[in-house]
């Protein structure tokens, strides 16, 4: 296991964090954890060298906290730093989170927790967390030994990602990152940001939950004409510890099998070890990704709103991603949220409203069409 040091906490963390969110088969919805498979899984990782574990309060419907709890029981607590999350949605003043962080330290059957963040803020949420003076009770359990890092964890666009680093003194950020999104979220702007200012980043999504874990043929033709042969999962994980910025890469894994391989690519990968040759291979396999790009919306809203209630970037973003990484739309929270809401093209009239307002003059009409056929095929 490879370890590195946490930008200005000078601290060692292993390179690979454990992400807790995602344990027997919760992702498709199953919410129900095989504790003794959980607990198992936990403590090869452990054993294996990881130090770094990442739950949240609501992962698997509130239950993941309470299984690392049992999986830290025997000693297994003093090897590792614990990260969790206090939710907005559960929290509206002080009182409120003092029970919410007491009830965590309970579940998780620790006295402390490392890494405490504020779960998915973006700008809004943030100026909801500094409202009920959640800054300040950060701080003050801070002194009380009940946390050790203020943090946040971060979904947004890069304008409100810089805005909320620089607005108060954080310890840790977590972002989602990986090969794809350089140009997304938070992004290598805002790694780098973090970066120039000493503050530790813990990536998530770097698989993109799973999605970049196998290649569709055009993208492994990339791969295996490469000379050193190499998993997807390896050539992900390899491009995400070459950035020196990056302090821990959290991956949740379901199967021991799984453990096992990030382990042992966790020996071998380091910040500055890819060739140019490598760095051009990713440039390559990312634009090969673009290759299947099914329409080239931006996601900058200006069609918004339609006045029939179509989620048009919705809808294109679900189908690019579909194309993208051979997704079954049935398996997508965002296809299946559009459609519970009934914002599909299915309700599209042709009026041309968003079409006026595009700036990438995108033939939405014609495109929602295509989309919603392709979507909602049997
Ligand atoms: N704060 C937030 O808002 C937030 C959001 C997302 C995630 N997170 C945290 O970040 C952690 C990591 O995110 P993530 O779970 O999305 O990570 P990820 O690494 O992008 O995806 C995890 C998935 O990748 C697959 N995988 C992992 N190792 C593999 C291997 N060696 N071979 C083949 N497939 C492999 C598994 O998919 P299969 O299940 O398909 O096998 C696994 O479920 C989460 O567990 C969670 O703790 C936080």
């Amino acid at each position: 296991m490879k370890y590195r040091t946490m930008g200005k906490l000078n601290i060692r963390s292993s390179a690979f964090g454990l992400g807790c969110m995602r344990f027997n088969g919760a992702a498709s919805g199953d919410s129900v954890i095989d504790e003794q498979k959980a607990v198992s899984l936990i403590r090869r990782a452990i054993d294996g060298g990881v130090t770094y574990i990442d739950t949240a309060y609501v992962y698997l419907s509130k239950t993941s906290e309470i299984v690392l709890g049992k999986a830290l029981r025997d000693g297994y607590r003093d090897r590792v730093t614990i990260a969790t999350k206090m939710p907005l949605e559960a929290v509206h003043d002080r009182a409120s989170m003092e029970v919410l962080l007491e009830e965590e330290l309970n579940k998780l059957q620790t006295d402390h927790i490392d890494f405490y963040l504020m779960h998915g803020i973006n700008r809004e949420k943030w100026e909801s967390f500094k409202a009920i003076g959640a800054p300040e009770f950060f701080d003050d359990m801070k002194k009380a030994g009940k946390i050790r890092y203020k943090c946040f964890s971060f979904h947004g666009p890069y304008d409100q990602f810089e805005y909320i680093l620089k607005d108060n003194d954080w310890d840790m950020v977590q972002i989602q990152y990986n090969f794809m999104d350089v140009n997304n979220q938070a992004g290598t702007r805002g790694l780098e940001l973090a970066g120039s200012l000493g503050i530790p980043v813990v990536i998530m999504e770097g698989l993109l939950g799973g999605r970049l874990a196998s290649a569709p043929d055009n993208v492994q033709a990339l791969y295996d004409a490469f000379p050193v042969r190499r998993s997807p999962v390896e050539w992900a994980f390899r491009w995400l510890c070459n950035h020196p910025e990056v302090s821990v890469v959290l991956s949740g894994c379901n199967e021991a099998e799984q453990i096992d391989e990030n382990l042992r690519i966790f020996d071998t990968v380091d910040s500055g070890i890819m060739s140019p040759e490598e760095r051009k291979l990713m440039d390559d396999v990312r634009a090969a990704y673009l290759n299947r790009t099914k329409i080239g919306c931006t996601g900058c809203r200006y069609c918004m709103p339609c006045p029939n209630g179509v989620n048009i970037p919705g809808i294109f973003s679900v189908w690019n991603n579909v194309s993208l990484y051979n997704v079954n739309p049935e398996h997508d929270w965002q296809f299946q949220g559009i459609r519970r809401n009934g914002n599909g093209a299915d309700q599209c009239v042709g009026c041309g409203a968003c079409e006026a307002a595009c700036p990438q003059h995108l033939s939405i009409i014609e495109g929602l069409q295509a989309a919603w056929k392709n979507l909602t095929a049997e």
